[in-house]
């Protein structure tokens, strides 16, 4: 998809209220001129969560999370800063133009894409009506899920509804809404013979299936008659919204939990999910009828590294559970296996339990899955010791797909005290194994054109993951976040520098503080050693050359959620020198004009000191290690920039106290 234009970008933002968006996520109560409520990202039971409607930021401090909208939405939904732009565009009515016009192709997916959509949802919304308010519908299809013990609530949550058995009760009222033959034959809701419509779903109850944002992508019918010979589930056929290998049933209602508990469960079909949800267990999805796919798995990994499968106990299951394992393996996440007695699934087994026995039967019998595979090879192979072998075999192969080496040689520990066997033996056979499968990789790699692999648009680069999820925590010299702050808060406004010139005449010139900064870092080749001061340096310097002025609004906009969590905390603290200096510069007495002059350049004479103090520190270290070790002349040099350096560090105390009194 196209880039969005900047000028939408800023347009989205200033439409965009955030007091509404986040309203619609977190129980918001005012608190003075903000507003409160518990964190949507924590546990927490007093409110610390806040949100600010005068400067359009939020910040949680639970979780040191904080920025625009669009963080919220980043963080909250696990959105792309484009998907979270997207999405807000759609909230607010905003027409994104495409910076090409797109091409006839594209145009007709898009109108395609979006009509087969909304016939879902009228669909949906259809079948809805059928189950509440017909009376075919109510004395079957919602008597059906009533004696099935569904809750009220949960039926309308999860939108379960009923297709008559009419031969086209569906089909007629769509094709009166003037929706498309071939749509509706795409999405699978109505097959046609010779000239006749028929609806595909009929005297079925229906289960929507649901993207993560929530829009209808298909259904799953399930039949109520007992007769064997009827397949019990209906499914919609793949279309080019419906693809069934990457998609989760229940992955829309569960994300937030997921997050919430950093653990999923998966299980088998619908009702699974239905019950489990109902019974309190929020954090559960299924594959549905598909064995489990690469590509279901990513989608969980997006929220987290932690999967338990929950299948049944019968042959069948336990097949899919070593598959569903080595996937989930393979991807580098964690993996537990819950069985449940012989003959339940977790629909009937959350059926008959309370809440609280379900999460305790889940907490006792998670099984990591060295010891799930080998109570179940044991139990079927006794000690028979060429079985035994074979056994330990397949558990390392199960190792041995675990992309990290650390992970591998602590289940390596694992497997070797379990079998009481030599650890060498069994990293051996780890070794023996990845180089198998590194031989058979770069065979397909051969075979196969080598492809890219593809980051995950949703997900920054670890580096910036890993700062995110701990906040903007400042383990940073202080007086770089101070000179930044200065950039950020005051960067635009201008100053008046006086100096006498050749001809001894007085001459003022004005310049922002923006340059002035930058041409002090400059003149002494100075860096921010933060990583995001970097970034934000890079650019302020950009901009500087083609002569524009950033304001804190700029920053607040960008990609980079790291600039906008640590621009958005000064926002938060109003570390502001005084509030007549955000307004116009103009509206300056001179003695604010000074004050912010002084302000200023306490700040880079500070952070000089700062960077000489620590150029010192690491000659004195260097002096005091290797001093035996060096050559003459670097002996020299050294020691003479050690002295140059307390000197400049004397001057720029002597100026900074000038300065500081003044
Ligand atoms: N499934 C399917 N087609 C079938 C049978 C099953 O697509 N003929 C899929 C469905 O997604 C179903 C899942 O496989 O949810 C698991 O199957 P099963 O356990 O048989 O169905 P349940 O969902 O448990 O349904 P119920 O409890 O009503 O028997
Ligand atoms: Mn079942």
């Amino acid at each position: 998809m196209a880039k969005i234009p900047p000028h939408i970008i800023d347009d989205i933002m200033q439409t965009a209220r955030i007091e509404e968006v986040i309203g619609e996520f977190v129980n918001l109560k005012r608190a003075g001129s903000s507003l409160k409520g518990l964190s949507p990202f924590t546990d927490e039971k007093t409110p610390s969560f806040v949100v600010s409607p005068a400067k359009q930021i939020f910040k949680c401090f639970s979780s040191g999370k904080g920025g625009s909208v669009v963080t919220f939405l980043m963080e909250k939904e696990h959105f792309s800063y484009p998907e979270a732009l997207r999405w807000l565009a759609d909230k607010y009515g905003i027409t994104i133009p495409e910076d090409r016009p797109a091409t006839r192709e594209e145009l007709e997916a898009i109108s395609e894409r979006e009509s087969l959509h909304i016939i879902n949802e009228f669909a949906r919304d259809h079948f809805v009506k059928n189950l509440q308010e017909s009376d075919e519908g109510k004395k079957i299809g919602l008597s059906y899920f009533v004696e099935r013990g569904f809750r009220p609530d949960i039926i309308e949550k999860f939108q379960l509804g009923y297709c008559l058995n009419v031969s086209d009760a569906f089909t007629s009222k769509a094709k009166e809404k003037g929706y498309k033959r071939e749509y509706l034959e795409k999405v699978g809701l109505t097959k046609s013979k010779d000239d006749r419509y028929f609806d595909f779903f009929r005297g079925r109850v229906m289960f929507p299936i649901h993207s993560i944002s929530g829009r209808v992508l298909g259904f799953g019918g399930r039949t109520l008659q007992s007769d064997k010979k009827i397949a019990k589930y209906f499914n919609s056929p793949e279309s080019i919204i419906y693809n069934k290998s990457e998609i989760l049933y229940g992955l829309y209602f569960a994300k937030s939990d997921i997050i919430k508990y950093d653990q999923c469960f998966l299980c088998e079909g619908y009702t699974d999910v239905i019950s489990m949800y109902q019974s309190g267990i929020q954090n559960v999805v299924s594959s549905s009828g598909t064995a489990l796919t690469k590509e279901q798995i990513r989608l969980v990994k997006r929220y987290t590294k932690n999967i338990t499968i929950l299948y049944d106990g019968d042959a069948a299951g336990i097949r899919a559970s070593f598959r569903g394992i080595d996937l989930i393996l393979e991807e580098g996440m964690n993996v537990k296996v819950v069985l449940f007695p012989e003959g339940e699934d977790p629909d009937s087994f959350a059926k008959k339990s309370s809440a609280t026995e379900l999460e305790t039967y889940l907490l006792d019998h998670a099984q990591d899955f060295i010891s799930f595979k080998t109570d179940i090879l044991l139990k079927t192979d006794g000690e028979d010791p060429i079985k035994r072998a074979s056994l330990i075999r397949d558990i390392v192969e199960s190792v041995s797909l675990i992309p990290d080496p650390i992970t591998r040689s602590v289940y390596m520990q694992t497997i070797a005290q379990r079998f009481d066997m030599n650890e060498q033996m069994v990293t051996r056979e780890l070794a023996r194994l990845r180089q198998d499968k590194q031989e058979r990789d770069s065979r397909r790699a051969v075979r196969e054109r080598p492809v890219e692999p593809i980051p995950d648009p949703s997900l920054p680069p670890p580096e910036v993951q890993e700062a995110a999820s701990t906040g903007f925590r400042p383990k940073i010299d202080p007086s770089e976040i101070d000179l930044m702050q200065k950039l950020v808060q005051y960067g635009s406004l201008a100053l008046v520098e006086t100096f006498t010139n050749e001809k001894g005449e007085e001459e003022t010139v004005e310049n922002s503080v923006a340059e002035i900064i930058c041409h002090e870092l400059d003149v002494d080749e100075l860096v921010f050693d933060n990583p995001v001061f970097s970034r934000m340096h890079a650019l302020i310097s950009n901009s500087l050359t083609e002569n524009t002025l950033l304001k804190p609004s700029y920053f607040m906009r960008l990609e980079d959620q790291e600039i906008v969590c640590f621009v958005s905390d000064l926002e938060m603290s109003e570390k502001t020198l005084s509030k007549k200096w955000e307004t116009k510069y103009n509206i300056f007495t001179n003695t604010e004009k000074d004050k912010l002059k002084e302000a200023v350049m306490g700040s880079v004479m500070n952070f000089k000191l700062s960077k000489i103090q620590k150029r010192i520190l690491e000659i004195q270290e260097v002096l005091s290690e290797k001093r035996s070790e060096m050559k003459e002349e670097e002996l020299m040099d050294l020691l003479s920039e050690h002295v140059a350096l307390i000197n400049v560090k004397k001057l720029i105390a002597e100026k900074l106290g000038r300065i500081v009194t003044g």
